[in-house]
């Protein structure tokens, strides 16, 4: 009793201070990496030493990197292959999420990509060769997908019109898209863990208008997938608050079991006249106390089912809104010098 005793007032002391390690995945969206330093952006620590992004991130913590693949364009396979080759040259776990498009996809844009048809039959049939594409490249040269994030952010399905939920054939196409890109996936040799992505992470009618509709007889099963992903922002919306996201994702583990991922996330460093939906400062500090926030939600959900968060575009110096309506949502000032913030991982 009294060794228990003591043993959980120093777990207490040190969860206090910051310095458990609650969640496996402690992460940052490095996908802009090749535009900045291609700018003539030079990353340096807290002390001022020189250094890659990638590894001045992991000396403060960062075990993940995940990064964005379109079919086309900026962030293409080319991108990819050449991110993988960093992020496990670091050592660190390889996040892949898949736009299928050759631009941004999100809630209002999920658009085709060129030359993959328009027709169920054609996209199902083009999602499949492409995600066993890109899984099987990553392997080849020796860089394997550790999560591959089918689709992103696609409250509303994905392929559109063809695959937009909202009505019974959106949905089925839907469904049958990202069933079809795990069987591709799977016969790419893929390894790792699957993961699907909706915004608004507290907000419980988003999470179940998705996941209410996707899972069908004979097309996505609950078994494709192994982590629910959400983004949770604290600019669109004063609801997205601790409580509410905590609300939510206890509602989404009692309702299918699985892994839960904050994939998106940011606060500003800087003074910002947006409302937030809370109240911790707008500046370095903030940023971690608003992540301590986030890692406390996940660390208390049902059977250890919160594992990670990945922080949007930590040094995306250049395009430090992010387009948000806060100014500058990074983890290094505009000289390339980190914040004190850049110690976010160690909350995670
Ligand atoms: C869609 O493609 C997958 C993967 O090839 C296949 O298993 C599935 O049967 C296809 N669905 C339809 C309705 O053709
Ligand atoms: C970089 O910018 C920050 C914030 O403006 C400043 O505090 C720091 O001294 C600058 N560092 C260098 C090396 O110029």
């Amino acid at each position: 009793m009294r060794f228990s005793g003591i043993v959980q007032a120093v777990f207490v002391s040190l969860s206090f201070l910051g310095c458990t390690s609650a969640l496996t995945y402690k992460g940052g969206d490095l996908s802009s990496l090749p535009i900045v330093e291609g700018a003539g952006v030079t990353f340096k620590d807290t002390n001022g030493a020189t250094g890659k992004l990638e590894n001045i991130l992991k000396t403060h913590g960062m075990n993940t990197v995940r990064i964005r693949l379109w079919t086309s364009g900026t962030y293409d396979l080319t991108f990819g292959l050449a991110m993988a080759k960093r992020v496990k040259a670091a050592g660190l776990n390889l996040v892949v999420g898949l736009h299928f498009s050759d631009t941004w996809a999100d809630p209002g844009h999920q658009a085709i990509p060129a030359g993959w048809g328009s027709t169920v039959s054609s996209l199902n049939s083009s999602i499949y060769t492409y995600t066993k594409s890109v899984v099987t490249a990553f392997i080849k040269q020796g860089t394997p997908i550790d999560i591959l994030a089918l689709g992103n952010e696609i409250n509303v399905g994905l392929l559109w019109p063809v695959g937009k939920g909202g009505t019974t054939a959106g949905w089925s196409a839907a469904s049958q898209f990202l069933h079809s890109a795990k069987v591709g996936a799977t016969d790419g040799g893929f390894k790792g863990k699957t993961m699907i992505q909706i915004s608004n992470g507290w907000d419980l009618g988003v999470q179940q208008f998705f996941y209410n509709n996707i899972f069908i007889k004979g097309a996505l099963s609950t078994s494709d997938i192994d982590i629910l992903a959400v983004s949770f922002y604290p600019y669109y919306g004063t609801g997205a608050t601790a409580a509410a996201l905590k609300s939510t994702l206890t509602t989404l583990i009692n309702t299918y079991g699985k892994d839960i991922i904050v994939a998106e996330t940011d606060w500003p460093a800087v003074a910002c006249s947006a409302a937030l939906s809370a109240s911790f400062a707008k500046t370095p500090a903030g940023q971690i106390a608003w992540q301590q926030s986030i890692t406390t939600v996940l660390a208390a959900l049902p059977g250890s089912h919160g594992k990670g968060t990945l922080y949007w575009e930590p040094g995306w110096i250049g395009s430090a809104a992010l387009g948000s309506p806060c100014g500058d949502n990074l983890l290094f000032a505009s000289n390339g010098t980190a914040r004190s913030s850049v110690d976010i991982f160690k909350s995670m």
